[in-house]
């Protein structure tokens, strides 16, 4: 039998390779799970009431573009939190959560050629994985940039050479961003807007992180470009409730753009999509208008903050994060590091190397750990003043 070449080097996933890294040896003490990006705070309660009421709709093919109310839902939401004017019936589209639209994009909107040549798509390094894996599907090259202390932990692409840029169809960008927390201003925006006008290249935003923030909401990237006036295709949006409303099972995501955009995701998802279920569209319709329990759920992030910041006191390099719930911890070997934690306190968090890419000594990536701070408060501080003693003092 053959295989895809194109998906022959690709590496295990993150979590298979953290469990061959750690599970065949004992933790050192209570487990506390700081590994995947997996919101544990309450969701609303209602949401299954929501369910339950319309559970006569898992009888029928769910509508594949979104229910009228959920796109109505959606366009509101956007429209209120980015300041912009998305139709419900244009501009956006309801998705199985955000990692499916990345992808499915990439195959809806990315060419096969840019300038005569093999498109390159602009992926942040480190990265959320399913960039690379998106690029790989379409034929594309997928050209990693590093966002590291020395770039502010976001890429810069406007200083890339003048051929890469010829050849760019789109750039990933992720604010805040997975994993360090850092979010791209107005001018960060603006700036890549520019260079996307420039350069014919679209721009894949993934605002995920978008609502758990310190105290000033995360500017999105659809803001900007309506400001700068930039080409309504510009800039595609994805988001979600998976970290918004503690609802990662419930796979509610959302893409925004320019309605041409739209139309051609729509067309490509009407062969080969996968919608959520007619019950779970309603549930996520009323709990993208609720704006009541995503103020208290970022309050709870916001004490993590502070214990995180006040655990972190004194601990050279440590980069409080603006937004999003994980911490970006330097160490001098993640790997190493994140199998010395397991052996010694049962404390697990994933080597920074397993999301980004690059040869030994050259992985932004390697001298990292990530540390989500999604466990209950208490749980998630001792977790976090343990792996401190362990590996700082
Ligand atoms: C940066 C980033 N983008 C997208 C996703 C996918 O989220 P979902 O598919 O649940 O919306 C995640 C999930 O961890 C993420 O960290």
């Amino acid at each position: 039998m053959n295989y895809p070449e194109r998906f022959s080097n690709l590496p295990e996933y993150a979590f298979p390779r953290l469990r061959a890294l750690l599970d065949h040896h004992q933790p050192g003490g209570d487990i506390v799970h700081m590994t995947i990006g997996e919101p544990k705070h309450d969701f609303p309660p209602w949401v299954t009431d929501v369910i339950m009421e319309n559970a006569a709709g898992f009888q029928g093919y769910p509508p594949n573009e979104g229910s009228p109310e959920l796109r109505a839902a959606i366009a509101d939401w956007v429209n209120r939190r980015y300041g912009v004017s998305m139709g419900a019936d244009t501009n956006v589209m309801a998705l199985n959560g955000t990692r499916e639209g990345l992808y499915n994009a990439a195959m809806a909107l990315c060419p096969e050629q840019k300038n005569g040549q093999q498109p390159i798509i602009l992926c942040p390094n480190p990265f959320y994985q399913v960039y690379m894996v998106a690029s790989i599907s379409v034929g594309a090259q997928p050209y990693f940039v590093s966002a590291t202390a020395a770039t502010d932990h976001l890429p810069d692409y406007t200083s890339l050479p003048e051929e890469v840029m010829n050849r760019t169809a789109v750039a990933y960008i992720c604010s805040p961003a997975n994993p360090q927390g850092a979010v791209a201003s107005r001018d960060y925006w603006a700036e890549l807007i520019q260079l996307a006008e420039k350069y014919d290249f679209r721009i894949f935003a993934d605002e995920c992180y978008s609502e758990i923030y310190r105290d000033t909401a995360p500017v999105g990237a659809l803001t900007v470009a309506q400001e700068l006036g930039a080409d309504p295709e510009r800039v595609t949006l994805f988001n979600s409730l998976s970290k918004r409303s503690n609802l990662a099972g419930l796979r509610s995501g959302l893409i925004a753009g320019g309605p041409e955009t739209i139309k051609q995701v729509k067309l490509l998802r009407s062969y080969a999509g996968a919608p959520l279920p007619a019950p779970l569209q309603a549930a996520a319709a009323k709990v993208w208008a609720d704006e009541v329990h995503v103020q208290e759920n970022r309050a709870l992030y916001q004490e993590k903050y502070a214990i995180a910041d006040e655990v972190f006191a004194g601990v050279q390099g440590y980069m409080p994060p603006e937004a999003g719930f994980f911490l970006w911890l330097p160490v001098e070997n993640g790997e190493e590091t994140a199998l010395k934690l397991w052996q010694e306190t049962g404390v697990r968090v994933l080597p920074g190397a397993y999301l980004s890419q690059g040869d030994p000594g050259q992985n932004p990536g390697e001298q990292f750990i990530r540390v989500a701070m999604v466990a209950p408060k208490t749980e998630m501080k001792r977790g976090l003043i343990t792996l401190r003693d362990c590996i700082y003092s």
